[in-house]
């Protein structure tokens, strides 16, 4: 079996996974969203003391399984530096204790695998990835060659329904909360612009989009003098521009690539309205679509767990020499993930 950590953002999650038939034996996750909430976002320097408290108490319900173990994976990039310090340390401890090798998991890698937890990996696939750091469309080729097709070159979809969230107060994650908003909105009261309609870049971007969100709240009166009504309608027209140009997008890539299986993955993938609006668009294209199931669309150390069972398979392993935090840097599109 193999232990896999995740402790890249604000979920503390450990996860043990059969190698021979990447069966999910255990899995729990705890989640500091509450405690973040009051300031709007993730502060770091929290999330990090409470992975250290979290960590260790999930780790106490993984000792039946100890003697089992044949490697620890832990998510080491990308994510905050001194929250993934912790799952990273953790990992040691425990490589070192049981003489075992460790592998290092890419957390958007992980993030494509829980497609696949306890199931067989479908590949070549085209995947686009939508989480509270990032915004890509990736071919993967197999589990080494993932290659960036389209990124974002300023915020991403998580962040901002996050940031719309924060400006109409409503705190934190925003997604689920602007997603449960819009049921009882009208997405076609506040025009607002579907970012890069008109461009033929092939990129996403929403920092625009959130300002127009930001000056229609300001023409409201404030955040405090909207009514119920005012904020179901501004998250239903937001839902719909992020909606519209991820789907214009999307259709430009498959336009070009002929690979039939499509899967949505990350956070925001968890967002009813966005699978919705794929289903008919990979009905069009005839391309057979893939998600996750709810519980493992956002962080979580089972996805971590599924990737390293066929990296276990590879042998590609490290020993706790070799393992550290990686601070990723931006990628363009054409370059591998
Ligand atoms: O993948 P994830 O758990 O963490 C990162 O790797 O970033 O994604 C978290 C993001 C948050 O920004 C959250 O607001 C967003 O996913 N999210 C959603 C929904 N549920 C979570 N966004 C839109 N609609 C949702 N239903
Ligand atoms: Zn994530």
């Amino acid at each position: 079996m193999i232990l896999s950590i995740e402790s890249s953002c604000d979920d503390s999650s450990i996860a043990i996974t059969k190698i021979e038939n990447n069966e999910l034996i255990f899995h729990k996750k705890i989640s500091q969203e509450e405690q973040h909430a009051s300031y709007g976002g993730v502060v770091p320097e929290l999330a990090s003391r409470l992975h250290a408290i979290d960590l260790p108490n999930i780790l106490e319900e993984c000792k039946p399984y100890f003697n089992k173990l044949r490697a620890v994976a832990v998510t080491n990039q990308p994510g905050l530096g001194v929250t993934l310090i912790e799952g990273i340390a953790m990992a040691k401890t425990i490589a070192v204790s049981l003489d075992i090798p460790l592998i290092p998991v890419h957390h958007l890698k992980g993030h494509i695998y829980s497609l696949f937890i306890d199931k067989e990996q479908i590949l070549p696939l085209l995947v686009l990835l939508i989480s509270g750091g990032h915004t890509q469309i990736i071919r993967v080729d197999s589990l080494e060659k993932m290659t960036i097709l389209a990124t974002s070159i300023d915020d991403s979809v998580g962040e901002s329904f996050d940031k719309t969230a924060k400006m109409m107060g409503l705190g934190y994650p925003g997604g689920p909360i602007i997603e449960k908003l819009a049921r009882q909105g009208d997405e076609n009261r506040f025009d607002l612009p579907v970012p890069l309609r008109n461009s033929k870049l092939i990129a996403f971007s929403l920092s625009g989009l959130k300002n127009a969100v930001r000056l229609t709240i300001e023409k409201l009166g404030g955040a405090e003098k909207m009514s119920e009504q005012d904020r179901c309608d501004l998250s239903a027209s937001f839902q719909k521009a992020v909606k519209l140009h991820l789907l214009q997008k999307s259709k430009k890539i498959f336009e070009q690539e002929r690979i039939k299986d499509f899967a949505i993955v990350g956070g925001a993938s968890a967002n009813i309205y966005i699978r919705e609006a794929y289903q008919e668009l990979c009905k069009k294209f005839q391309k057979r679509l893939h998600t996750a199931p709810l519980e493992f669309c956002s962080d979580n150390a089972a996805m971590i767990g599924r990737y390293a069972t066929e990296a276990y398979r590879k042998e590609l392993f490290v020993n706790h020499y070799g393992i550290d935090v990686i601070y990723t840097k931006k990628r363009q599109s054409g370059t591998e993930l």
